[in-house]
């Protein structure tokens, strides 16, 4: 094998482990941190949907007729039950984001909790 080659495969793999750290560090130490209260669509979730989802779902990508780009558009999803359903990765829903990891705990927190205080466009 070549210098290069075994290089590439170590930090391929240095990638893949760390982000597998990750992974269960969220699952064992979910962040006591995370606030929840007061949660406003335009500081605290657009900038999720933005990060996380706007590559498929903008108004132009619309991947599976599903268009998180304004508040409107948001609102069907929100209404349908598939936004929550989705990132919590509940039966019956697909999980999203699509082939990437789950939301982090907090982030999902956040948006289940604007939800339940009537998702106002604030
Ligand atoms: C890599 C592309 C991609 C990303 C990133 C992505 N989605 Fe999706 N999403 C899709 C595709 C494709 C479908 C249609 C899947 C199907 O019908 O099988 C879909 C479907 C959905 C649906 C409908 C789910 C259902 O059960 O019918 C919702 C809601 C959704 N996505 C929300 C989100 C949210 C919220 C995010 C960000 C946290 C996100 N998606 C990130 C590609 C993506």
């Amino acid at each position: 094998m070549k210098e290069q080659t075994i290089i590439k495969f170590l930090l391929i793999g240095m990638v893949v482990m760390s982000s597998c750290y990750y992974d269960s560090a969220e699952n064992l130490y979910p962040a006591t941190d995370c606030v929840t209260a007061n949660m406003s669509y335009q500081t605290n979730i657009l900038p999720i949907l933005q990060f996380n989802c706007y590559v498929c779902h903008s108004a132009d990508v619309n991947s599976g007729n599903v268009n998180l780009e304004g508040y409107n558009q948001v609102l069907l999803s929100v209404n349908n039950g598939k936004l929550l359903g989705s990132i919590k990765h509940a039966s019956g829903y697909k999980d999203m984001p699509q082939n990437a990891p789950k939301l982090v705990a907090c982030e999902i927190a956040k948006v289940e909790q604007w939800i339940k205080d009537g998702a106002p466009n604030n």
